[in-house]
């Protein structure tokens, strides 16, 4: 079975690069396909107050048996669960939820900075960190400008920033300021969810590897040094988007890839983001 490389995070724990996004993964559906996302060898699963299916992810992996400590959870507190108290009990709802003794990552979901109440989310989240309840805390669609606010205060730097990124959106800027302050970058809709796969240069690299665009766009991804989380509820192509580890595109084709980007996003901005 292969294994998807570990990546260190600046809190010590390591994170499999290549995890399941289940956005949109239903409640009747979850509990299955987390399980066989498990056998075909995944070990990460991002999930979110939000997907409505952190109680399905912490079941299927009680089911498996697979030992915890090699499983890595992500989970994340909604836009209305800002503020201390109310991110306190938000990450409180979701380790119990989850029901796999702690979590791995808990992230804040956007910054939503028409709340302005990041900053002490943020504070609930290094509490939390004290607690054992949750190893590793990160963000999410935070921007250079809401990670300079946020750590002129903070006492622990994000270990992720989990960002909407794919051909069309490489965050060139944000990647260079992540890595300067230790802090990982983690793709969001890593193949742009489906929407230019059938993009000509895509195509004929696909086409030179034996591979499909999407494992291309996933091998991009890792080759670029991001975490990447991308979603199927197809089985097949679950198998498909983890067997991306036998390949390697060369230096011509991700300088095409790069050639793709228009820093364009598919998502909501997250400064418009409430
Ligand atoms: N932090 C945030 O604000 C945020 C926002 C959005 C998403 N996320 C996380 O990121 C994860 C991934 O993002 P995403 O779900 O928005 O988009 P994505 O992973 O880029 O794309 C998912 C779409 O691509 C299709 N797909 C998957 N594998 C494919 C393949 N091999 N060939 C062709 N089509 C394929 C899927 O369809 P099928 O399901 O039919 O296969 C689905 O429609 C989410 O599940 C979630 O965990 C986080």
């Amino acid at each position: 079975m292969s294994k998807s490389p570990l990546i260190t995070l600046n809190s010590g724990f390591t994170m499999p690069q290549l995890g399941l996004g289940v956005y949109k993964v239903g409640q009747d559906i979850a509990v299955n396909l987390v399980s066989l996302a498990l056998e075909i060898g995944y070990r990460r699963i991002d999930t979110a107050a939000l997907y409505d299916n952190e109680f399905e992810v912490g079941a299927a992996i009680r089911k498996s048996k697979i030992d915890r400590e090699e499983i890595f959870v992500t989970t994340k507190i909604w836009n209305d669960r800002h503020g201390y108290e109310n991110a306190a009990e938000a990450i409180q709802e979701s380790v119990d939820r989850l029901n796999v003794g702690y979590v791995d990552m808990m992230l804040i979901h956007w910054p939503c900075p028409k709340q302005d109440k990041y900053v002490e989310t943020w504070r609930a989240l290094e509490d939390a960190l004290s607690t054992g309840k949750v190893r590793s805390i990160g963000v999410s669609n935070f921007l250079p400008h809401h990670l300079e606010k946020l750590l002129a205060t903070a006492t622990v730097t994000p270990a992720i920033d989990q960002v909407e990124m794919h051909p069309q959106l490489a965050n060139v800027e944000l990647r260079a300021f992540n890595k300067a302050h230790g802090i990982a970058t983690e793709a969001w809709a890593p193949l742009g969810r489906a929407r230019f796969l059938d993009n000509p240069v895509l195509g004929e690299i696909a086409a030179r590897q034996g591979k499909s665009p999407a494992q291309v766009v996933i091998r991009w991804h890792l080759q670029l040094g991001n975490l990447v989380i991308p979603k199927s509820s197809k089985p097949q192509r679950l198998e498909e988007n983890f067997d991306v580890f036998g390949f390697a595109l060369t230096e011509e084709d991700m300088a095409e890839i790069a050639a793709l980007n228009t820093e364009t996003r598919i998502a909501t901005h997250p400064d418009d983001m409430n």
